[in-house]
């Protein structure tokens, strides 16, 4: 269905309907496009992922061509209560860059109070608030934060109105379907009432965790219930299945989790594909990818030997030879190591 080269033999309607879905002009480039009144130059975002969005690994998603990417979570009540850490960028995960831009800061908490007092200090630096409201480790849920919001919906609705009566810049949330079963449209059109900008769904319960499939059919009753933007997530591993997501939940916006955190070339991949090219990375480009990435994280000071090593493997997979040099990479004790595994394999 996809197929542009077929697209001879689909008929008419199904081709405009196709390029409204893709936002593609005729020519087949794709057209500006906002996302909460912000310029995105593509409609897939990197998800907030705890310990893997970081400054070096968002920038690296951007310049792979996310539209818009997010933090990790960072809590609110810990900024509101020691701003200094944020004003003198000493929270690994609240740095920022102009090369990253838009870039969306996610917090999560309990305290209404606090996430005012967070937004006001971190909306200074970022362009776009988001509430984490699907997350399910227990340590989050324990304290009534992340997906624990979802049992309480009108607690998420006070968040938002604390949010919204300092914030000047769009004010999000992120959310799961609902804690044990699918409440997703009560609880969207609460948070549309509340006064959120956009809604990312994550199509699975909090209680699912991964397990099963995300349910497309699920986003797309929300989408279809509510007026803001709703972003579609789970499970997006490829082009075909970032086409499929946006066809079948009707949204314009998709977001990636895993699928980017091991394979950030996802969002060229796509962002080609909807240009009517197939394109995968070649090895040397996983490779270099590999010293791009080292690269940003020496210019931000971020160098991690652990982080490295996993995204020396991440990045590579499926390069000829490099199962064999797995032990080896991850025995490496310094970056000089890793280099010189690479050379090896060039
Ligand atoms: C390692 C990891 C960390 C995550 N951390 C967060 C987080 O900080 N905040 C959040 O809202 N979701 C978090 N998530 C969930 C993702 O944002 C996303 O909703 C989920 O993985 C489903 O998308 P996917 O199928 O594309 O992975 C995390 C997921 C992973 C795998």
């Amino acid at each position: 269905m996809f197929d542009r080269t077929d697209s001879k033999s689909t008929n008419k309607c199904n081709i405009i309907g196709i390029l409204k879905l893709l936002r593609v002009n005729l020519k087949g480039y794709r057209m500006v496009q906002k996302f909460c009144g912000i310029k995105v130059k593509s409609n897939f975002f990197l998800a907030p992922m705890a310990a893997v969005s970081s400054l070096p690994f968002r920038v690296m998603c951007k310049q792979m061509g996310a539209g818009l990417v997010f933090t990790e979570q960072i809590n609110a009540t810990q900024i509101s209560r020691k701003p200094e850490l944020f004003s003198e960028n000493k929270i690994f995960s609240i740095k920022t860059c102009k090369e990253e831009k838009p870039v969306c800061v996610q917090l999560f908490g309990t305290e209404p109070k606090d996430f005012a007092i967070a937004t006001e200090i971190v909306e200074k630096k970022f362009e776009m608030i988001n509430i984490n409201c699907g997350c399910p480790a227990k340590k989050e849920v324990k304290i009534g934060a992340g997906a624990a919001l979802l049992k309480k919906p009108k607690k998420i609705v006070t968040i938002l109105e604390h949010i919204k009566s300092v914030s000047t810049k769009p004010v999000t949330a992120k959310i799961r379907l609902g804690w044990s079963k699918n409440e997703g449209v009560k609880i969207a059109k609460l948070i549309e009432k509340a006064g959120a900008d956009a809604l990312i769904v994550h199509g699975r319960t909090a209680e699912q965790g991964y397990s099963g499939k995300a349910d497309l059919k699920a986003i797309k009753k929300i989408q279809d219930a509510i007026g803001i933007p709703i972003v579609a997530n789970g499970d997006i591993v490829n082009a075909k299945s970032a086409m499929e997501i946006l066809e079948k939940t009707n949204c314009e916006f998709g977001m990636i989790g895993r699928t980017a955190m091991t394979n950030p070339f996802i969002f060229k991949e796509i962002n080609e594909f909807e240009k009517g090219k197939e394109w995968l990375p070649t090895p040397k480009e996983k490779i270099n990818a590999f010293f791009d990435y080292y690269a940003l994280c020496k210019k931000f000071e971020m160098i991690k030997l652990s982080d490295l090593k996993l995204k020396a493997m991440n990045f590579t997979k499926g390069i000829n030879g490099i199962k064999k040099r797995r032990t080896a990479l991850l025995e490496s004790k310094t970056i000089e190591e890793i280099k010189k595994i690479f050379e090896e394999i060039k």
